[in-house]
């Protein structure tokens, strides 16, 4: 599925290509699955602000099966995947049927099919950066609860399932009024509106109501979530489909000690993202992927990618490739 920039707009669509428009790498992949999310969502948008050349095949999620390698790490036949780096964005993605990447961007699957870990992709990851990055920090369940802002969306019903998993008490904060029971499914105690809640007036601090909380939404929420957090807590931010800027000041901060800790799945290094998706094939591992995923085919991926920049989709969508053109 190639994306191409003409007249100010961007078309997606089946192509026949030749082996060339895959680019350099060492592995080449035949992908099974790629997913839809926010950022593939912004690929295909004008100014978007995330591809910088088109044409390009978006899709930022690779999972499939090594088909050549001129790596010694990867053999042919490893189920491998691969996201983050230029995927999707400056160098052609999972939206077709094969990918050809560099070896330091493939992680081997341990644990996970290449379904599951397409199900979980760079939202659910980014999900467990965030929790990660909140017990990294010290928080315990018996701090209380988490406020998972966005919570139907990608990061935020990934990272309801991971947290109450790890036993926390979560509170999801979503603007869908229909999504009560699946948020509860994934284990949330509480379900809650969008934050602020229109009528609110911003203060640099309110009443304390959350220990810690995991947030994909950026703009007022976020700012409103910095002043909610109990003394000593921290927010893990990661998005901004509420928008960029926050109009906050250093109180939550400085009368508080709350941290804001920043999320970023896509420079992370590989090392370390390898041993976070073995995490996710274990102790962090998403019990109810069943509950948040639905399937499209690649050549229906257009139609998902505008659910999810009008906010209207829910959970991961799961991309399927392999026998899907
Ligand atoms: N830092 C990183 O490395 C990284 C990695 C992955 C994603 N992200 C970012 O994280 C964000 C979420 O990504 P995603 O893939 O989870 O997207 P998603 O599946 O579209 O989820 C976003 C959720 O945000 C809520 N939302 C949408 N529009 C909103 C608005 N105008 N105001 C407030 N809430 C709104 C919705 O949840 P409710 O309807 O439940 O409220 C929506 O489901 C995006 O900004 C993405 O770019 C960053």
């Amino acid at each position: 599925m190639v994306a191409r920039e003409s007249d100010g707009k961007i078309g997606l669509n089946r192509e026949q290509v030749g082996d060339d428009f895959l680019g350099e790498g060492d592995v080449t992949i035949k992908v099974h699955y790629s997913s839809a999310n926010y950022k593939d969502a912004l690929a295909i948008t004008p100014k978007g602000g995330v591809v910088r050349n088109y044409p390009i095949i978006p899709g930022i999620d690779i999972t499939g099966e090594v088909v050549a390698s001129d790596s010694p790490d990867f053999t042919v036949g490893d189920l491998v995947l691969a996201h983050g780096y230029e995927l999707g964005v400056s160098r052609n993605g999972g939206y077709a049927e094969y990918s050809r990447v560099p070896a330091d961007w493939v992680v081997k699957l341990d644990g996970l099919t290449t379904r599951e870990a397409a199900a979980i992709g760079t939202a659910g990851f980014t999900a467990a950066l965030s929790v990660q990055a909140l017990t990294d920090h010290g928080l315990t369940p018996e701090d209380g609860t988490v406020l998972v802002t966005g919570a139907t969306g990608g990061v935020g019903s990934v990272a309801v399932d991971i947290l109450a998993g790890l036993g926390f008490e979560v509170v999801a904060s979503t603007g869908k009024t229909d999504a009560g029971e699946t948020l509860a499914a994934l284990g949330a105690k509480t379900v809650i509106g969008r934050l602020p809640e229109p009528e609110t007036k911003p203060r640099p601090l309110n009443k304390t109501q959350w220990a810690a909380a995991v947030d994909s939404v950026g703009g007022a929420s976020l700012a409103y979530v910095l002043s909610s957090i109990g003394y000593g807590g921290a927010v893990a931010a990661s998005g901004l489909t509420g928008g960029a800027a926050v109009d906050t000041t250093v109180l939550p901060f400085i009368l508080r000690g709350v941290s804001l800790l920043g999320i970023d799945s896509v420079q992370l290094p590989i090392a370390r993202r390898r041993e976070v998706w073995e995490l996710l094939g274990a102790e962090l591992r998403p019990e109810h992927l069943d509950v948040i995923e639905s399937i499209a085919p690649v050549t229906d991926v257009e139609a998902v990618l505008h659910s999810i920049k009008d906010g209207t989709h829910s959970g991961r969508t799961v991309v399927q490739v392999a026998g899907a053109f």
